[in-house]
């Protein structure tokens, strides 16, 4: 990976980007312009990316023969950040008059930009065209936020935080985008059934396998909805996130959502039953046992597989603590679904809050996958493998 750094405070920031970036796995190069060097020095960027850093392009090479023709042809991607008003200009038009620009022309690999600059320069009609011409040509932009800028003004033209950036770089080149095209919807955690303003009724889901498959998804090209209860975790990077809090709100949100999508996953773990009524106030004690009368929720997953469009596929999740199996055809058959994964409660390093699972893929055409214990990112992967053969 090739990142290329422009003169702008936010330079310092792209350290822990090349950190980050490290620590996943990946081959850093640094090329950084005259005034880049003047933010943070060739040394700081040299240590973190253990690879010596391009400076310019008559200087000693270090490795490589012909300097920004080699790092453009070993490139798997070229970022640039910050990225300035300036270089976006002369990326814009063609100028190479220095080695990171020279890199990004020879370059035929996926190019990101992060911005960052005056709140003026960014929305200056100039630097907007500039943007959309190479958005245009094809390259990927990590929008600026907005903030305290370093000029004192706030505004538009922060750089886009280090995690961002590194996740929008992981979404362009990990995986196949074998599901480019696709809409997927997920959901994920435990719904809330309110008794009263401050008690509900919930369950032990932590959302984690939801949200793996949410973030494999994106990473395989799919536009992702997520659908998730209040406990859950942070969705990823792409995806768009829908909090909701009762299954009738999960219900609501999935089904709206629902015919516009290829593949719909229901990991959520749905309340079956609501206070028939919620007190508007807190509901005082009093020496008396008390009896909270329920009513049953809509089974979501049941109206999904009613409904099935042509060459819709659902997936159902199941968690039993007796007959897993059986109890699982049951559900594949009667909820209508393409595959019904069956979650063990009961086996080590499986279920509620693990970070890894152990199941068993139920297809509708009566075949059974029993992948062994492995973590839910890679769980996900399967489990979406599994889903695109059902189309
Ligand atoms: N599900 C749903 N709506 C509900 C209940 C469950 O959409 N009201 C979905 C879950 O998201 C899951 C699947 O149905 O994908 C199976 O959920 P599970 O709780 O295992 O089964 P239930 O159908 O609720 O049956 P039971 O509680 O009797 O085991």
């Amino acid at each position: 990976m090739v990142v290329g750094v422009c003169g702008g405070i936010a330079a310092y920031k792209v350290v822990e980007v090349v950190s980050r970036l490290k620590k996943l796995g990946a081959e850093v190069h640094v090329i950084m312009t005259e005034s880049a060097q003047e933010f943070v020095g060739e040394l700081t960027f040299r240590t973190m990316s253990q690879n010596p850093v391009a400076t310019d392009m008559f200087g000693t090479p270090a490795r490589w023969e012909v300097e920004h023709v080699s790092l453009a042809q070993k490139a798997d991607l070229f970022l640039v950040a910050p990225a300035t008003a300036n270089t976006l200009a002369k990326m814009a038009y063609g100028i190479a008059d220095n080695m990171l620009l020279t890199t990004y022309l020879a370059t035929r690999a996926p190019v990101l930009i992060a911005p960052a600059m005056n709140k003026n320069m960014y929305t200056h009609p100039v630097t907007v065209e500039n943007m959309k011409k190479l958005s245009d040509g094809g390259c990927n932009f990590v929008r600026a936020g907005e903030g305290f800028l370093a000029c004192g003004d706030v505004g538009i033209g922060r750089m886009a935080e280090p995690a961002e950036i590194v996740d929008a770089a992981v979404n362009l080149i990990a995986c196949e985008k074998d599901l480019a095209g696709k809409r997927v919807l997920v959901t994920a955690g435990a719904t809330q059934e309110a008794i009263d303003p401050v008690r509900f009724i919930t369950n032990h889901s932590s959302g984690k396998m939801g949200v793996a498959i949410a973030r494999a998804a994106k990473l395989r090209g799919a536009e992702v909805v997520l659908v998730h209860g209040k406990s859950s975790l942070p969705a990823p990077y792409g995806v768009e996130a829908v909090c909701v809090g009762s299954a009738q709100e999960m219900c609501d949100a999935v089904l709206s959502r629902a015919p516009k999508c290829d593949i719909i996953v229901k990991a959520a773990a749905v309340a079956d039953y609501a206070p028939e009524s919620v007190s508007t106030q807190t509901i005082k004690k009093s020496d008396a046992d008390l009896s909270i009368a329920l009513k049953r929720n809509p089974d979501i997953l049941e109206s999904l597989g009613k409904n099935k469009l042509a060459g819709q596929v659902l997936v159902g999740f199941c968690m039993e603590t007796q007959d897993l199996l059986a109890n699982a055809q049951k559900k594949l058959e009667k909820k209508n679904c393409d595959l019904m994964v069956a979650n063990s409660l009961t086996e080590p390093g499986a279920g509620f809050g693990c970070d890894t699972n152990t199941v068993t893929i139920l297809k509708k055409n009566g075949e059974k996958l029993t992948p062994e214990n492995m973590s839910k990112e890679a769980l996900a992967h399967i489990i979406l493998s599994e889903a695109v053969k059902c189309k």
